[in-house]
C-alpha cells in the first residue's frame, strides 16, 4: 500500500517536474507573445468558454497588444487582433500559418483530415482546393447561377408572401439557402418542404449546437484519451449527427457515381468525378490517389457546410439591418428600381448595384459572422508582430476586431454602407484594409468569389419584390447573440413584407 502510494507521488511529481522543465525551456528559447496568468494545463478556462471570445480577446490586448497568447488545456493560442500583424501573419508569412492543428472531433468527422477546411496545409489540401475551387468556378459561368437563383427565389418568396403574421425570417433564409446549396452539389431542385433537405437542415442545426463553428470545445479535443475511455454526450452525440449527415451525402454521391456521364456536368459533384475522370484517363496515379470516393464526399460536405452556414446567417443579418433602417431599404429599392425595373434580376445588373452591394460589405463588418475564422495552425517556427511563434501553435484571426476597429473605422456600432461608396455612389475601387469577412492568405475563403454575386442577387430579389418593416409598435434591435462559440447570430426578430407595385 505504502509503496503504491509512493509509486504514485513520485509520478506526480515527475510529471510536474517535467512540465516545469518543458515550460522554462520553452520561455528561454522563444520569446512569446504576452498574455495573462493561468494555471498551467488548466489554461485560461474561465476566458476560453466563456461566449463571445472575440470580444474578451480584445479587451486582453487593450493590456497585451495586438498578438495576445491565451493557453488553452495543455497548448498555447495566439490570436491577431489588428490589421498589421493579420497582414504579416497571413499574407507576408503566408504558408508559416496555413496550418491547420489536428484535433480528435476535427478527425472524426473529417475521416483523418480528408477533407479542404480542417486538413492542415499539404499538397493533398493544395490539390483539394485546386480541384473544388475549379468546380466551383463552373457557376459563374454563362446564366447557370442566376437562373438557379431566380428559380429557388421565386419558390420561397411566393411562400413568404404568403404569410399573413410576422414571421421569422430566418426560417426561410435556411430553406432558401440550404435548397440553393443542394442545386448546386447534386443538381436537383426540390419543393420547399422537402423532408431530405429539411432534414439535413435540421442535422446541421443540430452540429452547430453541438460542435460550434469555428471554434472546437469539446472536452475531448482538449483531453483526447477522454474519448476511448468514458466519452462524454457531447462526444456521443457528435458521431451520431456525423454518421447521419454523411450518410445523405454519401447516398447522393454514388447516386451520382452510377449516373455519370462523360460530357455532361450536371452540378458541383459531377465536376469532382470529371477530375476524378481526367485523372484516370491521364494515369495520373499520384492525382488519383488523393481524389477517392472519401476524399471526395468530404469535399462536397465541405463545401456544403462552409456554404449553407455562412449564406443563411448572412441573409438573416441583411434583412435585420435592412428591415430595421428603412431609409437604407428605400435606397436599395431605388436602386434596384433604376438598374433592373421589373426585369429579372442577372449578373449583368450585378456590376451597377453599388448601393445594395454596399449594404452587404457593412452586413459582413458589421456582423463579423465567423468572427474567429477558423482556427490555423504554424506548420514551422516563425514570427508575428515581433514574437516568435513556435510551430505547430493554434492562431486565431479575430476578424471581429478588425472590423471593430476604432482606428478603421467611425462608430464602428453603427450600420453605415457608405464606409464602401465614393463621393458619386460608386463602390471604392478597393476595399477598406481592416475589412476581412473571407480572410486572406492561402486559407481565404474558397467560396467568396461564389458567395458575393449569389448572396447579392438573392438579396436583390428580396427587395424588388417586398417591403418589409418590423411589425407595429417594434423597435429595430441591431444587435447579435452567441450562437455557438465563434459566430454571432441576430437577435431574434419578426418581419412583415407587403408586394410592391410592379416597376
Ligand atoms: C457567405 C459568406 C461567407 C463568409 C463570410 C465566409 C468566410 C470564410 C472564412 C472567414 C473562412 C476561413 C478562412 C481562414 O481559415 O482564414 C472560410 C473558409 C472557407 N469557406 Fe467561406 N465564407 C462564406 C461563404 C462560403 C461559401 C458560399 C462557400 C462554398 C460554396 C465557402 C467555402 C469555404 C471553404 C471550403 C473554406 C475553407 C478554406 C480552406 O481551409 O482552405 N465559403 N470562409
Amino acid at each position: 500500500m505504502i509503496s503504491l502510494s509512493l509509486n504514485t507521488q513520485t509520478l506526480v511529481v515527475s510529471v510536474c517536474v517535467g512540465l516545469l522543465v518543458y515550460y522554462v525551456i520553452k520561455r528561454l528559447r522563444y520569446r512569446l507573445p504576452p498574455g495573462p496568468w493561468c494555471i498551467p494545463v488548466i489554461g485560461h478556462y474561465q476566458i476560453y468558454s466563456a461566449p463571445s471570445l472575440h470580444r474578451q480577446v480584445v479587451e486582453l490586448s487593450k493590456t497585451y497588444g495586438p498578438v495576445v497568447r491565451l493557453s488553452v488545456g495543455p497548448s498555447t493560442w495566439v490570436f491577431l487582433n489588428n490589421f498589421d500583424v493579420v497582414l504579416e501573419a497571413l499574407v507576408k508569412r503566408n504558408a508559416d500559418f496555413a496550418g491547420r492543428t489536428p484535433f480528435p472531433s476535427g478527425e472524426m468527422f473529417t475521416e483523418g483530415g480528408k477533407d479542404i477546411v480542417l486538413s492542415t496545409y499539404t499538397p493533398t489540401w493544395k490539390f483539394h482546393r485546386k480541384v473544388a475551387g475549379k468546380a466551383l468556378r463552373h457557376y459563374l459561368q454563362g446564366d447557370l447561377l442566376e437562373n438557379m437563383i431566380q428559380d429557388n427565389m421565386t419558390k420561397f418568396l411566393d411562400k413568404m408572401a404568403e404569410e399573413k403574421e410576422p414571421f421569422e425570417f430566418s426560417t426561410y433564409a435556411n430553406l432558401m439557402v440550404y435548397h440553393q446549396l443542394y442545386t448546386i452539389c447534386f443538381g436537383e431542385k426540390k419543393s420547399p418542404d422537402d423532408p431530405e433537405v429539411m432534414s439535413l437542415l435540421k442535422l446541421d442545426e443540430e452540429l452547430i449546437e453541438t460542435w460550434g463553428v469555428g471554434l472546437f470545445m469539446l472536452f475531448e479535443d482538449a483531453f483526447p484519451y477522454l474519448k476511448d475511455i468514458c466519452p462524454t454526450k457531447t462526444w456521443r452525440n457528435l458521431t451520431r449527427i456525423t454518421e447521419d449527415m454523411f450518410k445523405v451525402i454519401r447516398t447522393k454521391f454514388y447516386e451520382h457515381k452510377a449516373t455519370f456521364q462523360s460530357g455532361v456536368n450536371r452540378d458541383f459533384t459531377d465536376s469532382l468525378l470529371k477530375a476524378r475522370q481526367e485523372a484516370e484517363n491521364e494515369g495520373d496515379e499520384d492525382a488519383l490517389e488523393k481524389l477517392t470516393d472519401t476524399h471526395l464526399i468530404q469535399t462536397i460536405m465541405d463545401i456544403f457546410l462552409a456554404g449553407t452556414e455562412t449564406t443563411r446567417f448572412t441573409m438573416d443579418w441583411f434583412m435585420s439591418f435592412i428591415s430595421g433602417i428603412p431609409e437604407i431599404q428605400m435606397k436599395c429599392q431605388e436602386e434596384i428600381d433604376r438598374v433592373v425595373g421589373s426585369d429579372r434580376i442577372s449578373m449583368k445588373h450585378r456590376n451597377a448595384l453599388d448601393f445594395t452591394e454596399a449594404c452587404l460589405f457593412e452586413t459582413w463588418r458589421r456582423a463579423s459572422l465567423v468572427a474567429l475564422s477558423i482556427p490555423h495552425a504554424t506548420i514551422c517556427d516563425t514570427k508575428v508582430g515581433g514574437y516568435d511563434i513556435p510551430k505547430g501553435t493554434t492562431v486565431l484571426i479575430n476578424i471581429w476586431a478588425l472590423h471593430n476597429d476604432p482606428n478603421y473605422w467611425k462608430d464602428p456600432e453603427k450600420f453605415d454602407p457608405y464606409r464602401f461608396l465614393d463621393e458619386n455612389g460608386k463602390l471604392k475601387p478597393t476595399r477598406p484594409e481592416s475589412w476581412l469577412p473571407f480572410s486572406a492568405g492561402r486559407r481565404v475563403c474558397l467560396g467568396e468569389t461564389l458567395a458575393r454575386p449569389d448572396i447579392l442577387l438573392m438579396c436583390a430579389n428580396l427587395l424588388q419584390r417586398f417591403e418589409i418593416h418590423l411589425p407595429e409598435g417594434v423597435k429595430p434591435q441591431l444587435g447579435g447573440k452567441v450562437l455557438s462559440e465563434g459566430m454571432d447570430v441576430p437577435v431574434d426578430y419578426k418581419i412583415v413584407v407587403r408586394e410592391r407595385q410592379k416597376q
